[in-house]
């Protein structure tokens, strides 16, 4: 199946610096996913990276010129100068050096300028990302932190190498991260360039709760988190420290995500309630629970062959405390709910909107084939406290997630980011 395209990324260009580490055959499949995700990837290699792997298998998967020659003048009319390096560096809206060897940390370090990706690099003006490999012992001698410590100072994002096992069979930290940890650091650091919530925090929250019998049992519901994830993902691509209230499910933490586990709504409530707190907005996507256990059995409950009765108590509704406090503390600026609904879709999630003191209410039919727990893809109508109710098309939980962002980003517009003086105080 093909990937989706990630609007973050569609129509950026990106250059990707390949350097001389084993690891640059796995920048192929960097290359083809960056592609595939909408940019154009312009693919720089140095001589040591091209023993590795062969230009055209670059130039196969981006569809694009690959440069591998300081000396020779642009020879893609896709970039805006004849001069390569300027052309690379002109207009491009990222530099992503995966994988960095130690040679280049060093030399990118000290500004030097002796191979087509590092006057690329000096003559960029946009953010520079990259990413060290190499074999075990290297990445933790003191030349090579110092270097990498430098290029922080300069301002160069610097992706830590993950632990595990080296080329030389040697374990250690030094190995690429996997391809979504890079495009989730390309989203992060594209989102924080353009993106309409950099500076500011969302709080949002995902996933079924669950509420214990006994020690090896609970109640739950069909939430699978990927609405929420996708919200956070989105939110994260606009720009926005996140982060993500999660009951338990099998998805993976979006990069550059803060992740805080929760199982009970209990859990989630404390949780809320502390991150939320000075959130510029809070997205409750999580299903909490209504009702648990009046009792958690310490020890596994025994089969009596006979009747159980159960007794449930409700929960704390977690939004409608967020949205009760607000009216006195003014934070989060913006709430967002969600109303799973089986029927009377938009007069129910009308009530709930009004009764939980929320900007937005998304309305969902889970009974509807396409939307709801466990699809790719959803049927939302997002209400607003102003009266007005957008029904959006079937669409990814993608693009669910973007359409709800966009909307916490217009209405954060008018509040002052917190790196902004307050307009009250002036
Ligand atoms: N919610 C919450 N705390 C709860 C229950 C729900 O914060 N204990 C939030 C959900 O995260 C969602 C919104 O309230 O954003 C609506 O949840 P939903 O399950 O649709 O509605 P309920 O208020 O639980 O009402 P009902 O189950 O009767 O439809």
């Amino acid at each position: 199946m093909a990937m989706e395209r990630i609007s973050i990324l569609e129509y950026k260009r990106i250059v990707l610096g390949i350097t001389g580490s084993i690891a640059a055959y796995k920048a192929a499949d960097l290359a083809s996913k960056l592609t595939q995700a909408g940019a154009d990837v312009d693919v720089i290699m140095t001589e040591a990276a091209t023993r590795f792997v062969a230009p055209l298998t670059f130039e196969a998967v981006t569809g694009r010129t690959v440069y591998t020659d300081m000396w020779q003048t642009a020879h893609s009319e896709s970039l805006p100068t004849h001069v390569a390096h300027v052309g690379l560096a002109e207009g491009a809206d990222l530099i992503l050096i995966a994988p960095a060897t130690a040679q280049h940390l060093a030399k990118l370090a000290h500004g030097f300028a002796d191979d087509l990706l590092c006057i690329t690099v000096l003559s960029a003006k946009c953010p520079i990302v990259i990413v060290p490999a190499m074999d075990a012992g290297m990445y933790e001698n003191a030349a090579v932190a110092a270097n990498v410590a430098r290029l922080r100072e300069l301002g160069i994002e610097v992706i830590e190498p993950e632990i595990g096992r080296m080329a030389s069979g040697m374990v250690g930290r030094g190995r690429l991260p996997e391809v979504w940890a890079l495009l989730g650091a390309a989203r992060q650091v594209l989102g924080r360039e353009w993106g309409a919530l950099r500076d500011r925090h969302v709080v949002v929250t995902a996933g079924g709760t669950r509420e214990a019998l006994d020690p090896v049992r609970f109640i739950t519901n069909r939430s699978s988190g990927r609405q929420g994830y996708a919200i956070a993902q989105a939110a994260v691509d606009s720009g926005a420290h996140v982060t993500l209230i999660a009951a338990p499910n099998e998805l993976p933490t979006p990069y550059g995500v803060e992740l805080v586990p929760v199982e009970s709504a209990q859990e989630m409530l404390d949780a809320v309630l502390e991150y939320a707190e000075d959130a510029d907005a809070l997205i409750m996507a999580a299903a909490v629970a209504d009702y648990r256990p009046e009792e958690t059995a310490d020890h596994k409950i025994k089969k009596a062959g006979k009747a159980l009765q159960l007794s449930l108590v409700p929960t704390v509704d977690v939004l409608a405390t967020v949205g009760a406090r607000r009216a006195e503390t003014g934070r989060p600026h913006v709430l967002v709910g969600f109303a799973a609904e089986t029927r009377d879709l938009l007069k129910n999630a009308r009530s709930k909107l009004e009764k939980k003191h929320v900007d937005y209410i998304v309305a969902n039919d889970v009974s509807l084939a396409g939307a709801g727990f466990g699809t790719d893809t959803n049927i939302v109508t997002i209400l607003s406290a102003d009266g007005s109710a957008i029904a959006l098309p079937q669409q990814t939980k993608s693009a669910v997630a973007e359409a709800i962002v966009q909307r916490v980003a217009a209405r954060l517009q008018t509040v002052p980011r917190r790196t902004e003086p307050d307009s009250d105080e002036v």
